[in-house]
């Protein structure tokens, strides 16, 4: 994945688009560039490296001024990240300069055809083919960039959002979205373009997103034109008004962006149940579930998709549905699911979990769904995000945007969604007592309370952090509920400490990893009064009788534990179902503080993108 962001207006473009970059430097952090026309020329610079390492080489190399500007913040695909294979690329007149997200599929074959055509290359990018391919159609069919483009991408194969600027046509910027995302910013004769909407937030808030297949001329004093890529027609551009404010993409006098998200969960998961659950009239309302409730209802079995931290959340609602609902649920990973030959029909409810909305294994996994006749829902973060729109309908989940590479409130909000449809579908079908149902409401409206008193533990966590901080392998283990919570703690000190870790259900550790465990194995035991508290105490006592270290999550005023453990951290009492809002915390907090004192860099973790794509 990586980011672009362009600017055309009277400002002076540098300074906006750099600091959109910096912005979307969660889409890819491998290289950057930038390139602005100053009137006469354009001027460029690029580097490996981060945005901090391009606003150093601009500093040395480059002239900023111009009203005019695009750049790049990349994560390779083709080609390894360095100076060349960042973006912008020229074409070989030099008069024509690209951005551009995503992967042409085709590109070798479209090079080996410019080649013979004379065309050379200076970079391995199939980003460089795509722009010479716009230029080659421009100088042999005659034609205007926007025409150029559009002939060009009917040649590809692949996906893309780019952004082309030509030299000759200095009052315009030609994008073009398929399968990567594109937001254009709509100011007063000055537009924005970028991948999402954060790098315009201060200067407006009217945005259109284009769809798939579209493109658009942006032009100055004359605004913008969309039309289908593919069949030409002209399409009314629909601007939407932004909810999103700065202050929530800013970090806020957090040190990381991931500190910032997992101190937001309180607010977080009451901004994804607001307007939703009313536990005083015990109700929940849910526009895409009571839009659908009889595919709901008549469902075979619901089956979940997603990867990564959202195919934990998927793990955690299938013991919700199952519990509640009485509906059967499989969880599948999106990556392998649409590569299988799955079995679904015309019966089955397939959810797809995505904090980004764009990962392309889910939205592969999606459109195989569709394919086969299933009703597919989805559950994202990103407002109008691929997904989103992919989905027959969807609930977001309302946590805003999560920058910190690691998923944190995305995660809790996704099962505070996913919670509020296994009541509602509980109900409905009368699997759940009334009084069951309107205890869990009430409990669901204390779980933001109960959150914010699981982050007091913040500086006795930072503690044991500490100690464990030198482990080579640590292990997770949780039941039931808490399993799904395993995996996820293991993740995230994985992803972000870059240490070693295994989730295990509890009761699976006599059927091998026990033979880790001596003096040297931190394991983690979520070990919560309600749900097989007494089994998994057993557990703890067999980890101590092999020397193993023990650190337990467990239910404010635990005894039992505290007594046979090394460290204990408490959480708030809740129903069974409800724990791994809390139990994720602690776990949380620990990676966060493991890898900063390794001094890793917590928000951008080597060789990892916010979004797969
Ligand atoms: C882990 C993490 C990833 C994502 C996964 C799916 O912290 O962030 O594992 O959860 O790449 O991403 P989304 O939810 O955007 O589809």
């Amino acid at each position: 994945m990586c980011g672009i962001v362009g600017y055309i207006g009277h400002r002076e473009a540098f300074p906006i688009v750099l600091e959109g970059l910096k912005r979307l430097e969660y889409r890819g952090y491998d290289s950057a560039g930038i390139a602005v026309y100053n009137g006469e020329h354009i001027e460029l610079c690029k580097t490996k490296g981060k945005v901090s390492d391009l606003e150093d080489k601009v500093k040395a190399e480059m002239n900023t001024s111009g009203t005019v500007a695009i750049g790049h913040t990349r994560w390779a695909t083709h080609g390894v990240p360095n100076d060349v294979n960042s973006h912008p690329h020229y074409s070989n007149s030099g008069e024509l300069v690209i951005i551009h997200n995503g992967i042409i599929e085709n590109y070798a074959s479209l090079k080996k055809e410019l080649i013979s055509r004379g065309y050379t290359f200076k970079s391995d990018t199939d980003t460089e083919v795509l722009i010479n391919l716009i230029e080659d159609v421009q100088k042999n069919e005659n034609v205007k960039l926007g025409k150029a483009v559009q002939i060009a991408l009917n040649q590809v194969i692949g996906a893309y959002a780019i952004a082309v600027f030509d030299k000759k046509k200095p009052n315009e910027i030609v994008v073009a979205k398929l399968g990567s995302p594109l937001a254009i910013g709509v100011g007063e004769n000055e537009f924005f373009i970028a991948s999402d909407a954060t790098p315009f937030l201060e200067y407006t808030k009217k945005a259109i997103y284009l769809e798939d297949e579209q493109m658009a001329i942006v032009r100055l004093k004359k605004g913008i034109k969309i039309r289908k890529i593919k069949t030409d027609s002209v399409v009314a551009p629909y601007v939407q008004e932004l909810q999103m404010n700065l202050e929530q993409i800013v970090k806020g006098g957090y040190e990381h962006f991931m500190l910032k998200e997992i101190h937001e969960q309180p607010n977080a998961i009451k901004d994804t149940y607001r307007g939703r659950l009313n536990a005083k009239e015990g109700l929940i309302r849910m526009a895409g579930i009571d839009d659908n409730i009889e595919r709901f209802l008549n469902a075979n079995r619901i089956i979940i998709i997603a990867c990564g931290t959202s195919w934990h959340a998927g793990l955690v609602a299938e013991y919700i549905f199952e519990d509640l609902a009485r509906i059967p649920v499989e969880v599948e990973y999106a990556s392998e699911f649409r590569y299988r030959n799955p079995v679904i029909t015309e019966n089955d409810v397939v959810i797809a979990i995505s904090q980004s909305g764009e990962t392309a294994d889910t939205l592969a996994a999606i459109k195989l769904a569709k394919s086969k006749g299933a009703f597919v829902f989805g559950v994202c973060n990103v407002v109008g995000s691929s997904i989103a729109r992919e989905t027959h309908a969807g609930a977001y989940t309302h946590a805003g945007p999560e920058i910190g590479v690691a998923s944190t409130k995305a995660f809790t909000t996704q099962i505070t969604v996913l919670t509020l449809i296994a009541l509602k579908l509980a109900k409905e079908k009368g699997s759940i007592s009334h009084s069951n149902f309107h205890y869990h409401l009430q409990e669901l409206e204390l779980i933001p309370a109960k959150v914010e008193k699981a982050l007091l533990q913040d500086d006795h966590i930072k503690k044991i952090a500490d100690i464990y901080k030198d482990a080579k392998n640590c292990l997770y283990l949780g039941r039931g509920f808490n399993f799904p919570v395993a995996l996820e703690g293991a993740l995230k000190l994985k992803e972000i400490s870059y240490i070693h870790a295994e989730g295990y259900p509890a009761a699976e550790m006599k059927h091998g990893p026990i033979a880790l465990i001596d003096e040297h194995m931190p394991v983690f035991v979520i070990a919560t009064k309600k749900g097989h508290y007494e089994k998994v105490v057993s557990n703890i006592e067999e980890i101590k009788a092999r020397k193993g270290k023990i650190i337990g999550i467990v239910t404010e005023g635990d005894e039992a534990v505290k007594s046979i453990a090394d460290h204990v951290i408490e959480v708030p009492e809740t129903l069974e179902s409800l724990s791994p809002l809390l139990t994720t915390i602690p776990l949380q907090l620990l990676s966060y503080h493991i890898a900063v004192l390794l001094e890793r860099n917590v928000d951008q973790p080597r060789n990892l993108a916010k979004s797969v794509t």
